[in-house]
């Protein structure tokens, strides 16, 4: 039987990492071929809704590679990388992928040998794990629509101000002298996440065709006042309206503006 050999995507920050593999290279230092790397100028530019594209696209597994911390040159920008991790981990446990096909790591251009050590230990954690169970030619279905969802989720300007303002909610006091403790954050975060990716959910739901809350319920597992709580704030936010009445059900509608 041939053995399973997982598809990486590998993001590079262009000033250490991609340094650290191609000193890996020319080095002559062996690691599996299962990466493809894609470079960038920073990992902070890692857009956590492409992350996910690509899992829905069917990669094994995705490594960031950035500067160690202190070393980016952007400053910060491997920082905001960690924290945007740390969502996106939160949003594929919600999706039935395994949030250990995301990780995140430091490697200096310096570090031919750890960039080899951390590809060959992600290859072997894969193989493991087993291939996605979006890759292949017949994708679970219903994985998908919940990639899809946290895909949307994603680009939500709730969770992309949360991500991008949590340094600074946490570690500057604001004028009265206060900041937020990081476990006061993270429940924020876990309860956005939760939040947002539910109405991506409804939302898609909503969009194929006009849909009931006993059937979003059915569909997503979910208590129906919760269903009705998420509907009330996404017809607030101009995301969803009441298309008919069928029975004493009302079926609710996705509307396109965002
Ligand atoms: Fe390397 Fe920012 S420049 S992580």
């Amino acid at each position: 039987m041939v053995e399973f050999e997982p598809k990486i995507i590998g993001f590079l920050c262009n000033w250490c990492s991609y340094a650290g593999a191609d000193l890996a290279g020319v080095s002559r230092i062996q690691y599996p071929p299962n990466i493809r790397v894609i470079r960038v100028m920073c990992s902070g530019r890692v857009d956590p809704v492409i992350v996910l594209e690509m899992f829905a696209d069917g990669a094994d597994g995705i490594l960031v590679m950035g500067c160690h911390p202190g070393e980016c040159h952007y400053l910060e920008g491997n920082l905001y990388a960690e924290r945007r991790i740390k969502m996106l981990k939160r949003l594929i446990a919600c999706t039935g992928l395994e949030p250990e096909r995301l990780r995140l790591e430091w490697v200096s251009a310096a570090e031919g040998s750890r960039f080899a050590d951390i590809v060959t230990d992600f290859t072997n954690q894969l193989k493991s794990l087993g291939p996605s169970a979006l890759a292949g030619e017949k994708p679970d279905e219903n994985i998908l629509s919940c990639v899809r969802a946290a895909e949307r989720a994603a680009g939500t300007s709730r969770l992309r101000t949360l991500v991008g303002r949590e340094k600074k909610l946490t570690e500057e006091e604001n004028v009265y002298g206060e900041k937020v403790a990081q476990e006061e954050f993270d429940e924020l975060m876990e309860e956005s996440v939760k939040e947002e990716y539910l109405r991506s959910r409804i939302y898609l739901l909503a969009k194929d065709e006009s849909i009931s809350i006993e059937e979003l319920t059915k569909h997503l597992s979910a208590d129906s006042e919760i269903v009705l709580r998420h509907i009330v704030v996404m017809k607030r936010r101009g995301l969803l309206k009441m298309d008919r009445i069928e029975g004493d059900n009302p079926l609710y509608t996705a509307l396109e503006a965002i």
